[in-house]
């Protein structure tokens, strides 16, 4: 898959957010649950350091129930704290408050045992593009937009938007680049939309999710494109399928495939096709491989060039 990308931009946003991490208790990290793994940036561990993160899996709404289960499982299992809300509803953020009271209690109390002025804890959120980092800062303010004034002796000139008498929220998300560990985490991402259309092949990105989704959902294809299993032998046929079907002909009766590629990904990314999860906990070991064979790939091409 060929993305234009810009390091540039990602090497800045990592700075802000480094930035700003000494300005904060804890982390909320922000995380598509459509895509679990795919939506987080495989270098937040390092860049956190000993920070506490409390991982919030968004659009919950959109993804399938089942799936969501055993992502649940399989990151309580590695002891992440984690929540899975829908940010339109505000279905599961009701909990947010008391997982960072927990997720800081040690904090909290050390500090009233050192007998330390009471101070609220500071949290700031962070994600990939399109994860929902502003939707959850404007539920999140709420009426509480009015902005608190910096603590004396600390001129950062950010905005804090008190969540309750015990927590603030940093008012301005970290950007989070995605990143391309291998072409399965790539499609991913911009299936999710979290890349801009515009960088990317749209048919060519389209035909690879219809593919994903025959396999995967072939229902979703039915139901909402009358597409049967057996129709159409790779992506582009499916997608000239659904092409006809909506009626996107260019001249001489040819299926306009850009215009029914932006169809299909904006109607998946709105939810039409039914609720979808692209990654099961199990794909990890296919990632896992694939990133084996990627790097040794680029080793060897590396050899081959000295
Ligand atoms: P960002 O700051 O991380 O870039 O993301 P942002 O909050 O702008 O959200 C990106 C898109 O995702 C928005 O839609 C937003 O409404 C949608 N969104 C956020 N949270 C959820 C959720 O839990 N469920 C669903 N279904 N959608 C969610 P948009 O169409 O780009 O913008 P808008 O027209 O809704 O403003």
């Amino acid at each position: 898959m060929n993305i234009q990308w810009f390091p540039g931009h990602m090497s800045k946003s990592f700075k802000l957010i480094k930035e700003n991490l000494k300005l904060v208790d804890c982390v909320i990290e922000l995380r598509d649950a459509r895509i679990p793994y795919s939506s987080r940036n495989p270098e937040i561990e390092n860049l956190l350091g000993s920070k506490k993160r409390i991982i919030v899996f968004n659009k919950e709404d959109l993804a399938d129930t089942a799936i969501s289960q055993s992502w649940k499982k399989y990151f309580l299992e590695n002891k992440l704290n984690i929540l899975f809300v829908d940010l339109i509803s505000g279905k599961g953020l009701g909990s947010i408050k008391n997982t960072i009271t927990n997720v800081l209690q040690a904090k909290i109390f050390s500090d009233k045992q050192k007998g330390r002025i009471f101070r609220p804890v500071r949290t700031m959120v962070i994600g990939i593009p399109n994860v929902g980092k502003s939707t959850f800062i404007n539920r999140i303010a709420g009426k509480n937009v009015t902005a608190i004034a910096d603590r004396p002796g600390v001129t950062t000139g950010k905005q804090w938007i008190k969540i309750n008498p015990e927590i603030e929220l940093l008012d301005t998300p970290g950007i989070l680049w995605p990143k391309f560990e291998n072409e399965l985490v790539a499609l991913n991402l911009a299936y999710s939309g979290a890349i801009r259309d515009q960088i990317i092949d749209i048919v060519e990105i389209a035909g690879c999710f219809l593919e994903k989704i025959k396999e995967r959902y072939p229902e979703a294809l039915f139901g909402r494109y009358g597409i049967d299993v057996l129709a159409g032998n790779n992506g582009i046929e499916l997608l000239e399928l659904i092409g006809r079907r909506r009626g996107c002909i260019i001249s001489a009766g040819e299926v306009d495939l850009y215009r029914t590629a932006g169809i299909v990904l904006d109607e998946f990314r709105a939810g039409k096709l039914g609720r979808i999860t692209l990654e099961k906990p199990s794909d990890i070991d296919i990632y896992n491989e694939l990133n084996i064979t990627t790097k040794v790939l680029k080793e060897i091409g590396k050899n081959a060039k000295h």
